[in-house]
């Protein structure tokens, strides 16, 4: 699928279908003033009746009267109630609409920058259209999914075209993400993980370091080790490493959460929805894909990428309540729920991180709690940090990609419900109380200064009964985050 702009007049091109936008109860598409005479009447009847609904789209035939063989009407609804995502979510279901028809190629009118800023709306048609198209068909012997080459047609290019090849990058990092995290767990272990992750490496000319599991026990990552030792299938510490700013300079470092399957280990999962746990290593399929656009995009930052991947497996070897562990940076750990596995792993990913790269910033993505689904459904993700700018920063990032976060609060109080009378910590709280919290307080443990925000994605990373439909998210995995923290990355 490639995107190109055109800035010739939008009806004089030859095209299988010209899509446009239309404003609620508006009788024009935006952008054209001159279709053809000949067709006028059915456009104008097509679009009274759908009424430039926001999300509503209606295919025109033209009876090859135009040089396009059909008019697409997208409506988008009221001017003053458009949204960052609106032009997002009505580009997603366009492009599956020309999926649908088979198209080889489509054109979309750029709206007016009177009314959407248009390297903005450039953005949003590109990662509307590419993420729509993508969909799980790995497992499936006949594919569906067709991928049409798009025409956007602007008024003026510069900057235009440098933003579309932007957004086709980040686009295809929440691709990747999605396309890995989606793997069944018999396909993807964490050595599964740590050749993606060297396949971007050599790829995109950035440096991976895989730690196995001897390497593990022997530097002490005690939580790693732990709920590693109950599978066959060996752990791993996967590390990405970009430069594009100076050698000197502390870099960002991204941590995220890669458990290839949770069956709760010894304190096993009911059978119910279990399958769903193969998406419990979206937090680290999440970090793979930022690197692998952050090296693409060059950007001029250091940035690191590191993902504690393990399979936590009931079994014979495998750790148990009760257990005392040591963790990376020395603290001790009483398991008292085996279940509770992903705060270990990424305990001692973070302490490694801070230790050995001393960041500017840590920022940590997991499928950690189920109590986050429990406060905040499936459609916002949880944010929790040490850092009120941080937070600040990151809340501005998602108002622009509209992947939606909600902070809360980590105090003294929390930190004591972690308390254990046996060891520095125990790895679940009181009950069920502020269960999302009690773990991110565990994660606090593990660093020391650095500005660190938490983001529990266990609601968000992939599509659950409550989430709310958009193209651009078909079933499975959603890569929430890449985009949002490619927005953060970029702006810095
Ligand atoms: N991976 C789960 C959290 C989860 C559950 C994410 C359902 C998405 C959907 C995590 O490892 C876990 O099992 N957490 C426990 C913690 C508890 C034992 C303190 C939970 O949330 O129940
Ligand atoms: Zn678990
Ligand atoms: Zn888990």
């Amino acid at each position: 699928m490639k995107i190109k702009i055109e800035t010739t007049n939008p009806s004089r091109k030859k095209t299988e279908m010209l899509c446009g936008f239309v404003l609620e109860n508006s009788e024009k598409i935006l952008g054209i003033n001159n279709i053809s005479s000949k067709i006028t009447s059915s456009i104008r009847q097509s679009l009274k009746d759908m009424k430039g609904e926001s999300g509503k789209i209606i295919v025109v035939p033209t009876n090859n009267k135009t040089q396009a063989k059909r008019i697409l009407l997208a409506g988008i609804g009221k001017k003053e109630k458009i949204t960052n995502d609106t032009i997002r979510f009505v580009s997603g279901k366009i492009a599956q609409k020309a999926s649908e028809l088979k198209l080889k190629e489509f054109s979309i009118i750029l709206p007016p920058s009177y009314l959407i800023e248009s390297i903005s709306a450039a953005s949003q048609i590109t990662e509307g259209c590419k993420m729509a198209l993508y969909k799980f068909e790995k497992f499936k012997s006949k594919k569906e999914q067709s991928s049409p080459d798009i025409s956007i047609f602007v008024s003026k290019s510069n900057k235009i075209s440098k933003a579309i090849k932007n957004s086709e990058i980040v686009s295809e990092g929440v691709i990747f993400t999605k396309s890995i995290a989606n793997l069944p767990p018999n396909e993807c272990n964490p050595t599964t993980l740590a050749t993606l992750a060297k396949g971007i490496a050599k790829k995109n000319k950035i440096k991976c370091t895989v730690f196995s599991k001897n390497e593990l026990k022997k530097k002490g990552f005690g939580g790693i080790t732990a709920v590693g030792q109950g599978s066959k299938n060996e752990p791993k510490l996967i590390i990405l490493e970009h430069q594009g700013g100076s050698r000197n300079e502390k870099p960002i470092v991204l941590v995220g959460k890669a458990v290839t399957f949770d069956t709760g280990g010894i304190s096993l999962k009911p059978g119910e929805k279990m399958d769903e746990m193969k998406f419990d290593k979206c937090g680290g399929c999440t970090v793979l894909g930022i690197m692998k656009a952050v090296s693409e995009l060059k950007l001029p930052i250091n940035v690191v990428g590191i993902v504690p991947s393990v399979e936590n497996m009931p079994g014979g070897d495998s750790y148990r309540p009760g257990d005392i562990i040591k963790l990376y940076n020395g603290k001790t750990a009483e398991i008292l729920n085996t279940d509770a596995e992903g705060r270990l792993i990424l305990a001692d990913a973070l302490a490694f991180g801070e230790k050995k790269y001393s960041p500017k910033t840590i920022i940590d993505f997991a499928t950690l709690t189920g109590a986050c689904i429990v406060a905040l459904g499936t459609n916002v993700a949880a944010i929790i940090s040490n850092n009120e700018r941080l937070t600040q920063k990151i809340k501005d990032s998602s108002r622009r990609t509209t992947e939606e976060v909600w902070e809360l609060p980590l105090n003294e109080d929390y930190m004591n419900m972690i308390k254990s009378d046996v060891a520095d910590m125990k790895n679940i709280g009181i009950g069920r109380a502020a269960g999302t919290i009690t773990a991110a307080a565990f994660l606090r443990n593990a660093i020391e200064e650095t500005p660190w925000i938490h983001i529990d994605i266990a609601g968000v990373a992939w599509t659950q009964v409550a989430t709310k439909f958009k193209p651009y998210n078909p079933k499975g995995a959603t890569g929430f985050g890449v985009r949002l923290i490619l927005d953060y990355l970029q702006k810095m």
